[in-house]
């Protein structure tokens, strides 16, 4: 593992040596999103982010490296640390490291203490924003503030209390704002806000509708069914694939699943996305009802244990458990090992058996994002437009930054609409533009009968 060097930034990567091998598959993720592209010239030149310190906590992939140029294009110092222990690509980390100088604490496979040291050395860059996948840099700096010492993973509270109090206060103060990636980072920070404690503005990149319409649906659909795959090499034509949660996520993998040739069975616990999947076409009922049924099954509901020990020990021989959710707790570990008859086996790649009740069930990727543990995570076509909102958002925060409050905002509605007109116009589509008559008519209550 290399550390800090003098010609480079501090880092802690797996291995350096494969920088090209990540170079060349950063650039091909950079020809798939012309948005980005787009933002990163004029970045170059308008430089909105000049002088500012930011420091990623995301996925560590080909994608997020044409980010982190982006940002660094921008006139920003940037630091990126993993946002998920089995994420990273190692090969993108060495190239951002080598060929950008960006500083990466990211390696693939960390220990929950490296992740978290990671997020430490993410701490002590001191950033003036800070940029998540989860919340986990938000979350950590409200810990400090709130000295709620417990709450923290155990290297940052070690870290930190070798501070005083100044430094610490100096360090959250010095954070003027946020963005964040995802649903599950997006609930916990409106809980927040809701708390009153939310210390500085957020924007809620997964609110854009250029993000959830479409990374949410379109890319953890494909992505998570290519992890399965790769995982497993089942064939998914004929096989029963059990859907927990019917949000943006669950939609895109449900359609997906279906597309080759799955028999898909929706759980849910909201009457209303039910229904939607119901009149969508999908067996819906309880997952006590799916468990004997499902061959297949993948959780995307951003709860806690929607697969647990009843679940497990009704399910056949051979059954196939994974998550796609943000965090690890969809599917419950401990009951999992706790009933299995000795410790896992790996059968394959990122696949564990458990033996229950002489049955086999086969957890891929440790339960964590299976789209990300046994595959590459989102196609870069779909990320184009969820990062294209990462750095509009980001010079949102810092042009707004003396009027926006201590709250959870949303990228605005034109900006949205901007990244989908870019978005369209690089797919080679053009919109038709609204007539006088027709403007006039929509904005009337009196024509038109
Ligand atoms: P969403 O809020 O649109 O959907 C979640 C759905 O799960 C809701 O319909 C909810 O009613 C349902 N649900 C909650 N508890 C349930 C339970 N016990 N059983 C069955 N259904 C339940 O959220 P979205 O955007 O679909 O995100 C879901 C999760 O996926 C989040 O943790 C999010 O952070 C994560 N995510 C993962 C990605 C990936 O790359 N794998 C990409 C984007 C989001």
């Amino acid at each position: 593992m290399n550390t800090t060097t003098s010609a480079r930034p501090a880092h802690d990567i797996h291995d350096i040596s494969l920088a090209d091998q990540g170079r060349l598959r950063t650039e091909w993720a950079g020809q798939r999103m012309p948005v980005l592209e787009r933002i990163r010239e004029r970045f170059e030149q308008e430089r909105p982010l000049e002088g500012k310190r930011v420091a990623a906590c995301l996925h560590v992939t080909t994608e997020t490296a044409n980010l982190m140029v982006t940002l660094k294009a921008a006139g920003a110092e940037v630091l990126l640390c993993a946002s998920n222990p089995l994420s990273t690509q190692d090969d993108v980390a060495a190239h951002l490291v080598r060929d950008h100088g960006i500083g990466v604490f990211a390696v693939r496979g960390e220990t929950d203490d490296v992740y978290y040291e990671h997020i430490r050395d993410a701490l002590a860059f001191r950033p003036d924003i800070s940029m998540d996948d989860g919340a986990d840099l938000v979350g950590s700096l409200h810990m400090i503030a709130l000295e709620r010492w417990d709450d923290l993973a155990g290297p940052v509270r070690d870290w930190v209390m070798e501070l005083d109090a100044d430094e610490r206060q100096t360090l959250v103060d010095g954070v003027v704002g946020s963005t964040e990636e995802t649903t599950t980072g997006v609930i916990r920070l409106k809980a927040m806000e809701k708390d009153d404690v939310l210390r500085f503005p957020v924007i809620a990149v997964n609110d854009s509708l250029t993000k959830h319409l479409f990374d949410n649906r379109y890319g953890t659909g494909q992505s998570t069914l290519d992890g399965i795959i790769r995982a497993t090499n089942v064939l998914i034509a004929g096989s029963t694939v059990v859907v927990a949660g019917y949000g943006w996520c669950g939609r895109g993998f449900a359609m997906r699943a279906r597309g080759m040739g799955a028999n898909v069975i929706v759980t849910e616990v909201d009457p209303l996305k039910a229904l939607e999947a119901v009149m969508d076409g999908y067996r819906v009922m309880t997952m006590e009802e799916a468990a004997p049924i499902g061959d297949i099954f993948c959780t995307l509901t951003g709860n806690l244990h929607v697969l647990r020990e009843e679940h497990f020990r009704a399910m056949k021989d051979g059954a196939i458990v994974c998550n796609s959710g943000h965090f690890n707790v969809e599917i419950d570990l401990e009951s999992l090992l706790r009933i299995s008859e000795g410790n896992p086996t790996e059968v394959r790649n990122s696949v564990e058996e458990y033996r229950i009740d002489g049955s086999g069930v086969y957890l891929i990727g440790q339960g964590r994002l299976v789209n990300l543990a046994a595959a590459e995570g989102h196609p870069a076509a779909v990320m184009d437009m969820s990062f294209a909102n990462q750095c509009l958002g980001a010079e949102f925060l810092v042009q707004n930054i003396s009027s926006l409050e201590r709250r959870v905002y949303t990228v605005p509605d034109a900006i949205d609409r901007e990244i989908a007109r870019l978005k369209l116009e690089s797919m080679g589509s053009n919109v038709d533009i609204l007539t006088e008559e027709q403007e006039r008519y929509l904005a009337s209550w009196d024509q038109g009968t």
